[in-house]
């Protein structure tokens, strides 16, 4: 039996148009669809997005990925996930694992397909590019992110305002994802380097309460959404 292929796909941020042609047709043939069942919202907004593209009766079955940095539970954790991947496309089968934006920009897929290239390395695997949650803010906040010999950052707010300071000083545009839990801290931040100013929270970005706030400063105290983002230009 001939080994079926695993398909990482970005299904876009959220509008379902923002999916690609290539993502519908691979989606329409798939015999099984995988998504990450942790990452707070996104991964049923994937489900949502690719639900009407798929044959009638396509499983879609939840890989566990449990919230912590603790690299030997994660590793086990995607020892498991890769070895339900590796299972279905022994039995012939097509998998696709769905991702929000794009699967190789803070995905879980990236964690996947390692996992599945170490224990299995005759697997094929294809990667469908979706459009990324900060091209869609960006469109959305009418935000140049790059010009002429610019530079520009793509960051995780994660760990707060870390490695904020160095991104402002070589980047004309930082783009900071997974602002959410340490907002107020990245706001002084930009605060004290004077940027608060020119700087754009997006949050639900093409979904029906999407937000964009242009005057941070006056919103300190808010608590952000997990789909938000901030785009931080120095210039014009
Ligand atoms: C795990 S990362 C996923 C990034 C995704 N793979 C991409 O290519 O954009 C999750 C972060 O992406 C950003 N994000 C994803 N979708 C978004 C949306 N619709 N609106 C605003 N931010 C979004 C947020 O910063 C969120 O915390």
């Amino acid at each position: 039996m001939q080994t079926g292929t695993l398909y990482g796909i970005g299904v876009g941020p959220g509008d379902p148009e923002l999916i690609t042609l290539k993502a519908i047709n691979i989606l329409q043939k798939v015999s099984v669809v995988f998504a990450a069942s942790s990452t707070k919202n996104s991964y049923s907004l994937a489900e949502k997005i690719v639900s009407p593209h798929l044959k009638k009766g396509t499983p879609v079955i939840h890989l566990g990925f449990p919230m912590t940095l603790e690299k030997k539970t994660l590793e086990t954790a995607w020892q498991d996930n890769a070895a339900k991947v590796i299972s279905a496309t022994k039995q012939g089968k097509d998998a696709a694992f769905i991702t929000l934006g794009d699967p190789l920009i803070y995905s879980t897929f990236g964690y996947l397909m390692e996992a599945v290239q170490k224990n299995d390395p005759e697997i094929s695997i294809k990667i469908v590019p979706g459009i990324t949650s900060y091209h869609a803010a960006a469109a959305a906040a009418k935000q140049v992110i790059a010009k002429a010999e610019e530079s520009f950052t793509v960051m995780s707010g994660a760990l707060g305002e870390g490695n904020l300071q160095k991104a402002i000083e070589t980047s004309d545009t930082v783009v900071m994802l997974k602002v959410y839990r340490k907002y107020r801290e990245i706001l002084d931040t930009l605060t004290k380097f004077n940027l608060a100013d020119q700087s754009v929270l997006v949050s639900r970005c093409g979904l029906d309460d999407e937000n964009i706030i242009k005057d941070i400063a006056k919103h300190r105290d808010i608590m952000p959404h997990y789909l938000s983002m901030l785009l931080i230009r120095k210039q014009d």
